[in-house]
């Protein structure tokens, strides 16, 4: 088993890193494959044990917003478009949602989107620099629905707690889950953590600018329900709010 430090507000932390996916041969596509070749040099940036400069890497200072695991990047695209004023960077380690990710930057010309293909909860133990967040999105995480896998969760308290330390003050932590158990895990875990206040009672109403995946779209026509949860990085006695 790989160990890996994580750095927290109350010191480092060196606890045994289990991962939250399991990398498959999935089939990638002709298309995704020359997406990868010719656009992950430019869109990409490699994974190193390094601080990354975020402004450095979009060329611009602009609020820059996380997301963890972003499967084919449909949602990732469309707010990166809908918010051209925001950087958005995109953590996902299967290379067609890579590919399918790169595809949409070049099909919408999007100038506001970089990749790290590489296992999140290592670029935010050592590429993220603390209080440089204004967003992280977590969308629909793998559930891990048998108990003896759940601990390959991500949603885990010293996760959370790394989590709201790359915040800023007033950021936000947005989480989606269609697994109910997953979804009480998340409420319980994100109220315990003392940098984070809940901005909902509870689970939150889906924001506008999260839009209706086609697989969220077909479940909830079959009764089934999606819990968002947003909670703000709670500073100085701030209470926090959503860009
Ligand atoms: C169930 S999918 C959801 C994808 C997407 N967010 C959506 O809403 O359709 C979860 C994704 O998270 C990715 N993932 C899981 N753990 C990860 C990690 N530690 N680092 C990067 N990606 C991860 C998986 O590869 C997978 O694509």
């Amino acid at each position: 088993m790989a160990h890996d430090t994580a750095t927290s507000v109350s010191g480092p932390v060196t606890r045994p890193h289990i991962r939250s996916f399991v990398l498959r041969q999935g089939r990638v596509s002709n298309a995704q494959r020359r997406a990868v070749e010719t656009l992950l040099p430019r869109f990409g940036i490699a994974y190193a044990p390094a601080l990354l400069d975020l402004d450095a890497a979009f060329g611009r200072p602009a609020p820059k917003i996380l997301e963890i695991g972003f499967g084919m990047g449909e949602t990732t695209a469309q707010i990166a478009l809908a918010h051209a004023q925001n950087d958005y960077l995109g953590i996902e380690v299967h290379t067609p949602g890579v590919g399918s990710l790169l595809r949409l930057i070049e099909a919408h010309a999007l100038a506001n989107v970089r990749i790290i293909q590489h296992d999140a909860v290592e670029v935010l133990s050592h590429m993220i620099a603390p209080e440089s967040l204004s967003a992280i999105h977590v969308f629909f995480p793998d559930p891990w629905p048998k108990k003896r896998h759940h601990k390959r969760r991500l949603i885990q308290p010293p996760l959370v707690r790394l989590l709201a330390s790359l915040l800023l003050p007033r950021g936000y932590l947005h989480l989606a889950t269609d697994w109910e158990d997953y979804a009480l895990q998340m409420l319980e875990v994100l109220s315990a953590e003392s940098q984070l206040v809940n901005s909902a009672q509870g689970f939150a109403a889906r924001p506008a600018y999260r839009p209706l995946t086609k697989f969220e779209t077909r479940g909830l026509k079959l009764g089934h329900r999606v819990w968002d949860l947003i909670f703000s990085r709670n500073a100085a006695g701030q209470r926090g709010k959503h860009l």
